[in-house]
C-alpha cells in the first residue's frame, strides 16, 4: 500500500522495545508516509532522540510547552493525523489513555484526536496479564481502539512469556489494514459511498425495570450496533444512533440514549419515517414487567411474582409501515435452526435484510469483539462473513444495505 500523503503520528513509550519503533518509523517512511514522532520522557531513556529525528519525517516532539512554532501541540498534532500508532505502549501509557489522564504530550495527543489509534502493548507477562491492564485494554477496544497484541518471547531480564512487542512488520501491516478499511486521508467515492443517505441504527440490550434497582436484561453489549453507526458515519451517511450502551460515539453522530424497549420504540418511531436505511441491531426485550415497583422489593416480603407483558416488536412495526424505498435491516440471534428461523423472521417482519448470528458458536455475538454472520436478503441472496472483527462485519452489513437500497431506488425510479 502506498502511504503517500498520509500523516502518521508514531507515539513511543518508555520501554526496552522502543528501539523497535525506529524500524516501524523507517518502514512507514519507506511506504511514503509522513511520520511525526512523539516520544515520552521514558522513551528517551531507551532510544536517542536523534535516531528518531533522523529516521522520521520531522524532529521528535515530546513537550507540551517548548515548541515556539506551535503553542498548542496537543491538539494540532492529533488533528492533523490520519492515524496514530503507539509502539511500545507501556502499562502506564495504556492506563493513562484508558482513563483520560493526559499528563504529557503523547497522552494529550491521544485524547485530543479523532483519528484511528493503534496500540501495540509491550511489558512483562505479569503486568500484561494483570486485570488492571486487561480491563483497560477491553475499555480501549470497546471505544474502537485497534490493538496489535504482544507476542510471546524473550523479555527484558531474560524470562520468556507473553508481552513482547509485536514485530515492526506486523505493526506496519496493521497500519495498512486500518487505513485501508477506514479510507482515512482519501475521501474517495467508494469510502464516502453512503453520502446523502439518512441511516438510523439501534444498538444494545434494553433494560426493563422490576424496581428502582433491578431489571430484566440481556447480554447484548451494543458493540456491533455502535460500529455500524460509526462506519455509516465515516462512509458519509447522516446517522442517528438509538442506544442503551455506554460506548462512546463520534460527535458527528446524532445519539439518543434510551433504556427500555418502550423508550427505544418511541425514539426509533420518531426518526424512522425519513430514514433511507434502518438497522435494528438492538436486542429489544420481548417482554417487560407489567408494573415496576416504586420502591425496592424487600427480601423479607417473600419471593415476588413478576408478571410480564409483551413489548412492541419494533422491527415488525417498521416493516408494516415501511415507506417506499426504505431498506430495513433486522438481526437475529439464534442458537438452534439458525437459518430457518432467520428466514422466517425476515419474511414475517417484512425486512429487506436479516443479519444472522449463531450465538452458540465460539467468538460470535454478544460481548465479543469478533462476529460471524450470514446476511440473508429478501431478494434471495446470501452473504456469509467468516469470523472477523465487528468493524468488518459492520462494513459488510452496510455494503449489503446500500446494494439493496440502490436496487430498490432504481426499481422505483
Ligand atoms: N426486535 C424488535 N422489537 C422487539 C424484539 C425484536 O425490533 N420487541 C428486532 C430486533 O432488533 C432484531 C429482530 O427483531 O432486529 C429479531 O430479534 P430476535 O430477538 O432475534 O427475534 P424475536 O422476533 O424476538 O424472536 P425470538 O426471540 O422468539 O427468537
Amino acid at each position: 500500500m502506498d502511504l503517500s500523503g498520509r500523516r502518521i503520528v508514531l507515539g513511543v513509550g518508555g520501554g526496552i522495545a522502543a528501539y523497535k519503533a525506529v524500524e516501524v518509523s523507517r518502514r512507514l517512511v519507506d511506504a511514503g508516509a509522513h511520520v511525526v514522532p512523539v516520544m515520552t520522557t521514558g522513551a528517551k531513556r531507551f532510544v536517542g532522540e536523534t535516531t528518531f529525528s533522523a529516521l522520521a519525517s520531522e524532529p521528535v516532539r515530546s513537550s507540551l510547552f517548548d515548541d515556539p512554532n506551535d503553542p498548542i501541540p496537543h491538539t494540532t498534532i492529533g488533528q492533523g493525523a490520519d492515524l496514530i500508532v503507539v509502539a511500545p505502549a507501556t502499562a502506564r501509557l495504556i492506563s493513562a489513555y484508558a482513563t483520560g489522564y493526559s499528563h504529557d504530550l503523547l497522552t494529550n495527543v491521544l485524547i485530543a484526536t479523532r483519528a484511528p489509534v493503534i496500540v501495540c502493548p509491550a511489558m512483562h507477562t505479569e503486568m500484561w496479564e494483570h486485570p488492571a491492564i486487561q480491563d483497560n485494554m477491553t475499555l480501549l477496544r470497546s471505544r474502537g481502539v485497534h490493538v496489535v497484541n504482544p507476542g510471546e518471547g524473550r523479555l527484558a531480564g531474560g524470562d520468556i512469556g507473553a508481552g513482547r512487542l509485536a514485530e515492526p512488520i506486523d505493526i506496519v501491516a496493521a497500519v495498512f489494514d486500518v487505513l485501508e478499511s477506514r479510507g482515512a486521508g482519501r475521501a474517495s467515492a467508494e469510502t464516502r459511498d453512503l453520502d446523502g443517505l439518512n441511516v438510523v441504527v439501534s444498538a444494545g440490550g434494553t433494560r426493563e425495570p422490576i424496581d428502582p434497582v433491578r431489571f430484566v436484561g440481556n447480554r447484548s453489549s451494543g458493540k456491533q450496533g455502535h460500529l455500524i453507526a460509526e462506519q455509516a458515519h465515516s462512509r458519509g451517511a447522516s446517522v442517528t444512533l438509538v442506544t442503551t450502551s455506554a460506548i462512546a460515539s463520534s460527535p458527528g453522530i446524532n445519539r439518543v440514549n434510551v433504556e427500555t424497549a418502550d423508550e427505544m420504540h418511541r425514539a426509533i418511531s420518531a426518526v424512522a419515517n425519513t430514514a433511507d436505511i434502518v438497522v435494528m441491531s438492538a436486542a429489544v426485550a420481548d417482554f417487560t414487567p407489567v408494573r415496576a415497583a416504586e420502591n425496592k422489593i424487600k427480601k423479607a416480603d417473600g419471593v415476588p411474582s413478576i408478571v410480564l407483558a409483551p413489548t412492541v416488536d419494533i422491527l415488525a412495526e417498521l416493516g408494516a409501515v415501511k415507506p417506499v424505498g426504505q431498506t430495513l435491516v433486522g438481526f437475529a440471534a439464534e442458537t438452534t435452526d439458525a437459518e430457518a428461523n432467520a428466514l422466517r423472521k425476515l419474511h414475517a417482519k417484512n425486512a429487506d435484510l436479516l443479519v444472522l448470528n449463531d450465538v452458540s458458536a465460539p467468538g460470535v455475538g454478544f460481548e465479543h469483539d469478533t462476529n460471524e454472520v450470514t446476511i440473508l436478503s429478501a431478494d434471495g441472496s446470501r452473504v456469509h462473513i467468516g469470523l472477523t472483527d465487528k468493524r468488518k462485519v459492520a462494513d459488510a452489513v452496510l455494503t449489503e444495505a446500500r446494494r439493496v437500497h440502490h436496487a430498490g431506488s432504481t426499481a422505483t425510479e
